[in-house]
C-alpha cells in the first residue's frame, strides 16, 4: 500500500461540493458557465498513462484518491482513470500521482454527468463508484451523478462481463441505485459482505466509515 507523506503533499482546503451547475450536463445549460470542466471528445492517452494506452478502469468521483492510488499500485498491469469534479482535489491528486511516479494512474477534472464521449464502447473492465455524494434533499436529487443516462454510459463503456462496483453508507441512495439498475436490466448485481470477496483497497470514505463504525453496503454488478 502507498503511504502518502502529507508533509510533502500538503492537503488543500476543500469545499464539500463544487458549484451547483457543475452537476448539470453541459448540454442542458443554455450558456457554458465559467469554470465548467472541459468535456473532451477525445483524450491523448500518452499524456495520461506511461504506456500510452487507454484506461481499463474508472474511479468515478475519486475524491482525494486513496483508493485510486492503491489500486494502481496493486494492479500495475491496469490503467486507472479517476474522474472528479472538484478541481482542487484533482490538482492535489495529480501532484501526488506525478510526484510518486505512478504511471498507470491518472485523474481528470471532469463532471461525469456528461457521460464518457472520450471512451470507446466495450473498453473498460471495472468501474468503481464508491461512496458518491448522497444529496439527501429531494430538490437536490438532480445533482446525483448516477442518472439513467450515466448508467447507460457505464453499460456502453464496460466490456461484456465487466463490473460496476458500488458502495454507499446511505440506505436511501442504495435503494435509488438498485431501482436504476433494475430498470436498466443490463446488470446482474450481488451484495458483497465479505472483505476477501470484495478484494479492493479502502477508499477515503470507506476508511472513515470503518473508523466511525458507520455501516455501509457494497454491491458488485456484472454487465450481462
Ligand atoms: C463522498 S466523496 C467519495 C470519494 C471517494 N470515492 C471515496 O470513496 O473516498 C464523492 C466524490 O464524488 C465527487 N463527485 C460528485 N459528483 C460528481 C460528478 N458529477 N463528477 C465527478 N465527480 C463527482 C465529489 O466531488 C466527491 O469527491
Amino acid at each position: 500500500m502507498l503511504q502518502i507523506d502529507y508533509r510533502k503533499y500538503p492537503l488543500p482546503r476543500l469545499r464539500h461540493h463544487a458549484s451547483a451547475y457543475l452537476y448539470i450536463p453541459l448540454a442542458q445549460l443554455r450558456v457554458r458557465p465559467r469554470g465548467y470542466p472541459p468535456v473532451p471528445e477525445q483524450l491523448n492517452w500518452s499524456e495520461l498513462f506511461a504506456n500510452g494506452a487507454p484506461p481499463t478502469c474508472l474511479d468515478v468521483g475519486c475524491g482525494l484518491g486513496r483508493f485510486l492510488l492503491n489500486y494502481a499500485v496493486l494492479h500495475p498491469q491496469e490503467n486507472i482513470l479517476g474522474l472528479e469534479v472538484r478541481k482542487k482535489a484533482v490538482e492535489w491528486l495529480d501532484t501526488v500521482i506525478r510526484g510518486e511516479g505512478i504511471g498507470n494512474a491518472a485523474v481528470l477534472w471532469y463532471s461525469v454527468v456528461n457521460g464518457f464521449p472520450f471512451l470507446a464502447s466495450d473498453s473498460i473492465e471495472h468501474i468503481f463508484y464508491l461512496f458518491p455524494d448522497p444529496w439527501p434533499k429531494k430538490r437536490h436529487h438532480k445533482r446525483r451523478a448516477l442518472t439513467p443516462e450515466v448508467l447507460r454510459e457505464f453499460f456502453r463503456v464496460l466490456r461484456p462481463g465487466g463490473q460496476l462496483w458500488l458502495a454507499t453508507d446511505v440506505a436511501e441512495l442504495d435503494e435509488y441505485h438498485c431501482t436504476l439498475l433494475h430498470e436498466h436490466g443490463g446488470f446482474e448485481c450481488e451484495e458483497v459482505h465479505d472483505d476477501s470477496a470484495w478484494g479492493l483497497p479502502l477508499s477515503d470514505q470507506e476508511l472513515f466509515c470503518r473508523q466511525k463504525g458507520i455501516p455501509y453496503v457494497r454491491r458488485r454488478c456484472r454487465k450481462r
